[in-house]
């Protein structure tokens, strides 16, 4: 009994953070391996933003405040993040 309840608590506790960190392989189809394409001939170059405004795109796209013509795409993508979540990952792309 002791071990199902380990268990289970140790699941819940993988399943919050793999929720909670932003997955960028789901990027990379459309944004590339290294963030160098423009995705669908429409973003920029994410590589080539700073860690500022990648902070302010994403956490715009999710509360509507930032993007072109194809900001509904972004927001689909981050919506599930928490505005925190979004600040972190910023940091670890661009420059
Ligand atoms: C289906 C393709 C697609 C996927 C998947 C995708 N993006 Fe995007 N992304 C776009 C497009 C298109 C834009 C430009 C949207 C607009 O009009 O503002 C964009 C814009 C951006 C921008 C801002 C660039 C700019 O032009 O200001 C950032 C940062 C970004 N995406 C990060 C991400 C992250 C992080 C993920 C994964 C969680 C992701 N994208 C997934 C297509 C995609």
């Amino acid at each position: 009994m002791k071990k199902i309840v380990i268990a289970s608590i140790a699941t819940l506790a993988l399943a919050t953070v793999s929720m909670a960190a932003v997955n960028g392989n789901a990027c990379m189809g459309c944004h590339g391996k290294h963030w160098e394409k423009k995705a669908l001939g429409k973003s920029h170059v994410v590589k080539d933003m700073t860690h500022a405004e990648i902070a302010t795109a994403l956490k715009g796209y999710k509360n509507g405040s930032y993007g072109g013509p194809m900001k509904g795409l972004m927001k689909g993508q981050v919506g599930r993040y928490s505005p925190a979540d979004l600040e972190a990952f910023s940091h670890t792309i661009g420059k």
